[in-house]
């Protein structure tokens, strides 16, 4: 598999390659959202607290999750400062009252690294949030900033299907998708943290900020705690049938749809009708 770094491969781990890029990390402030003790987002806290950020806040919806994976983190890397911050983004409200808190906080005048890692997969049913939103919609693409570096952790379920601005909440029966989906609904949220950096880089890029998406492997975590556990292993055993990097049957490379600007702009917009506020930066 080819990657960005010839020394890197299957068994480079998250520290290997944070400790590649000391400089970058040591004493910024590094916002990860959904971080649990199982997941992606502590494992990624772990490798960046291991180049001496000066403050890593960690979110999630879960008190008693931040708390076991603050006090793991702070044990790992005694001299970083752990701030958990309670944050469940399916909710409007929690997010409004999140934000005060995290900027009323003096210790953290800016933060420099922000990824976007909370995620959830395959609701067996459609489910809408307490805001009238699609769920996976609602909690896996967010609308979090700062003015320097934002990584979404995206995935490859990104080919199952474009942003469908026409029926985001899955109402309206269509031709070739006549009724919700899970994988579809989990696809779509990550096109649309695809569109999401390709938007950012439009608008902000100029001013210094640099956004990535990215597709982390394929890691069994509670991610996969609503799929179809037959479904799952049969999506993994094809996944080691292509080869890491190879493409499954029907998975188109690098999605155009999720790299088209004026989607990007499209939803932007319509994420600000959502949230029912505008971004100016
Ligand atoms: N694992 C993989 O193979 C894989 C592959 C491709 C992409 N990804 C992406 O990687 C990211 C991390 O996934 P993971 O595998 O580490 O899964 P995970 O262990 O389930 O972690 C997801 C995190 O998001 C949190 N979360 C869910 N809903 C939330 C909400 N409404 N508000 C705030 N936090 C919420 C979860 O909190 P709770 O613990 O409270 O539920 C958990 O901390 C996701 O974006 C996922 O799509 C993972």
């Amino acid at each position: 598999m080819p990657t960005s770094n010839s020394a890197w491969g299957l068994p480079t781990t998250a520290t290997t390659v944070a400790a590649t890029f000391p400089e970058s990390i040591k004493n910024r402030t590094i916002l990860i959202t959904g971080v649990n003790r199982s997941g992606l987002g502590y494992t990624t806290a772990s490798a960046f607290d291991s180049q001496s950020p000066s403050t890593i806040i960690i979110t999630g919806r879960s008190h008693a999750k931040l708390t076991e994976s603050a006090d793991a983190l702070r044990t790992e890397y005694p001299s970083v400062t752990i701030k958990p911050l309670h944050l469940d983004l399916s909710s409007q409200a929690s997010v409004r009252e999140a934000a005060p808190t995290l900027l009323a906080w003096d210790d953290v005048p800016a933060i420099d690294i922000v990824v976007n890692n909370a995620g959830i997969m395959n609701l067996p049913s459609r489910t809408l949030s307490v805001d009238g939103v699609e769920m996976h919609f609602a909690t896996n693409h967010i609308l979090v900033g700062t003015n320097k570096r934002i990584v979404n952790m995206s995935s490859v379920a990104t080919f199952v299907s474009p942003v469908r601005f026409s029926d985001l909440r899955w109402e309206t029966p269509h031709r070739d998708i006549p009724e919700y989906f899970p994988f579809g609904a989990y696809g779509r949220s990550k096109t649309a943290n695809i569109l999401h950096a390709v938007g950012l880089n439009k608008a902000v890029g100029k001013k210094g900020l640099v956004s990535f998406a990215v597709h982390p492997g394929e890691i069994k975590t509670e991610l996969h705690r609503s799929t179809d556990q037959k479904w799952l292993a049969k999506a993994m055993e094809a996944r080691k049938q292509a080869g890491q990097g190879g493409r499954l049957p029907g998975q188109r490379e690098g999605s155009g749809y999720a790299l088209d600007q004026e989607a990007a702009e499209k939803l932007w917009k319509v994420s600000e009708e959502l949230v029912g506020e505008k971004f100016a930066w």
